[in-house]
């Protein structure tokens, strides 16, 4: 049995480190991408409070072959919509301009895509491998302005973590 748990109480980066040391440790040595994402997934809403949804949406080829999109990957939540263009919606602006997107209002952000009505607030961060975007890992919070900055740097430094492990 696999027992990852916050400590009681944390400040909001030490709990960031929690989760990237115990991510660390669920995926090191498991070569399996969606293994290792699924996980990922039900981790950080183990250590993240308040959230709805939260998992990946994965780099993979349109269905007609013509390039590339986000493509719906392990998570935990609501069903979520399927695919996203690059530059739509919260996700598909992280993805194509490779920056992290913390959203504190989603009803103000132009062309938000709404998979969960509950979702209020958002941050989505690119994952990236040589350069390239990979996948993005997005958290959704039914509380308006649920992300700060700590949130960011701690799902930017897990993002760097799973790089080669997705
Ligand atoms: N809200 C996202 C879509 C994904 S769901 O939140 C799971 C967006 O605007 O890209």
């Amino acid at each position: 049995m696999y027992d990852f748990k916050p400590d009681a109480a944390l400040d909001p980066a030490e709990t960031h480190r929690q989760l990237v040391e115990a991510a660390d440790a669920l995926t090191s040595g498991e070569p399996d991408g969606i293994a290792n994402m699924a996980n990922i997934a039900a981790l950080i809403r183990e250590f993240l409070p308040d959230l709805n949804w939260a998992g990946f949406y994965r780099v993979a080829p349109m269905r007609d072959g013509a390039g590339n999109e986000l493509v719906l990957g392990p998570f935990v939540g609501r069903p979520a919509c399927i695919r996203i263009p690059f530059g739509a919606g919260v996700c598909g602006t992280a993805a194509q301009s490779q920056t992290t997107q913390l959203v504190e209002d989603v009803h103000a952000f132009p062309g938000h895509i709404a998979c969960d009505s509950a979702s209020r607030s958002e941050l989505v961060v690119p994952v990236l491998r040589d350069g390239a975007v990979i996948a993005v890992i997005d958290c959704d919070s039914p509380s308006p302005a649920r992300f700060t900055a700590a949130d960011a740097a701690g799902i930017e430094a897990l993002a760097a973590l799973l790089s080669t492990r997705i």
